[in-house]
């Protein structure tokens, strides 16, 4: 509390420990969430299998893939060849346009665009479901908005971040926006709240980062919507490499791990992917966030404090 005390912005403070107190006072929720695991899409064969238990699991029992669904990932896989390094794998985008596919939101938000390559994945599933139609007005047609924090792309600095969208989606460039230079509290200038069918959440996966992700974005995800997180088991796979004497390539947070395992609300999994969903009264991921806060942190230094004032400042907007 006196963190908070600390860290809460000025003339608010008093109010902020008082509401985030009484927010601790609730009952807990269940410590670990009811976790829905689908297991991974191995195959075409089981994509269509595990869509259906999906669609079932997620209320829409007899939904079946779109037109074109298929061809589209047939595609994609073809290209695995010439993938650049960095981007979700297939297993995790056959679960990814599973998802958007089914729950087929009008408008998704991403954090952490890379190449696009995801990003083009969500864009041609919202397609295949709206087929452009009925987009909000204003908006400009655009679907998937995706931030990065980097203008120039991390796996290769001589492109921009986002340049594989044109290449992946030629027709359906325009209903992509790339952000770049910008992290997940830019979502405000985006939209509305409660504006997000979905958001895809896989960007800096040291504790808490994704944490602070979620909570910056879940005001602008509509009630009962939800979040898919990336590298649900980076942390676990990196010690697992270690015990058997392997080097992992690159760090191995468990960020996402802790925040996914400890969702106290209902979730699915499907391996290195899964989505957590928004509990209907906001107010109730306080204790939770509070609690994994206590987790250390794997972000260090200056940029520790100024995480952990970025994530009070969004406990306070909870309140
Ligand atoms: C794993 S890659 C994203 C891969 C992409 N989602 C895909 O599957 O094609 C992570 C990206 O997150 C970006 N990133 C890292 N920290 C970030 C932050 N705090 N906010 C926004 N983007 C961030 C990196 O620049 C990088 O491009």
């Amino acid at each position: 509390m006196l963190a908070a005390f600390r860290d809460a912005p000025h003339g608010r403070r008093f109010e902020v420990v008082r509401k985030l107190r009484r927010a601790l006072a609730q009952p807990a929720p269940d410590a670990t969430g009811d976790c829905f695991d689908i297991g991974e899409f191995k195959s075409f064969e089981q994509f269509e299998t595990k869509y259906r238990i999906l669609a079932t699991e997620l209320g829409y029992e007899g939904k079946v893939p779109a037109p074109g669904e298929m061809d589209f990932l047939h595609a994609m896989v073809d290209r695995d060849d010439i993938r650049h390094p960095g981007g979700i794998g297939s297993r995790d985008y056959f679960f990814l346009t599973a998802l958007v596919s089914i729950l087929a939101p009008r408008r998704v938000v991403e954090i952490g665009t890379l190449t696009g390559f995801s990003a083009a994945i969500i864009a041609a599933a919202i397609h295949r479901q709206h087929d452009g139609a009925g987009l909000p007005s204003g908006r400009n047609g655009i679907t998937v908005e995706t931030i990065d924090v980097q203008t120039r792309c991390l796996i290769d600095e001589t492109r921009a971040t986002g340049f594989e969208i044109p290449e992946l989606i030629p027709d359906l460039v325009s209903t992509v926006q790339v952000h770049t230079g910008k992290e997940s509290d830019f979502v405000r200038e985006l939209g509305a709240r409660n504006e997000f069918g979905l958001a895809f959440i896989d960007a800096d996966h040291r504790h808490p980062w994704p944490l602070l992700d979620v909570l910056r974005l879940e005001p602008y995800v509509q009630d009962g919507g939800w979040i898919l997180l990336h590298d649900i088991k980076l942390g676990t796979y990196g010690r697992d490499q270690r015990q058997t004497g392997q080097a992992p390539e690159g760090d191995t947070p468990y960020g996402a791990e802790w925040l996914f395992d400890r969702w106290p609300f209902r979730k699915i999994r499907s391996f290195h992917i899964g989505a957590i969903e928004l509990p209907s009264r906001r107010d109730a991921l306080i204790p939770f966030a509070l609690r994994l806060m206590e987790e250390p942190f794997e972000v260090t230094g200056k940029a520790a404090k100024r995480v952990r004032r970025a994530l009070y400042q969004s406990l306070t907007d909870l309140v």
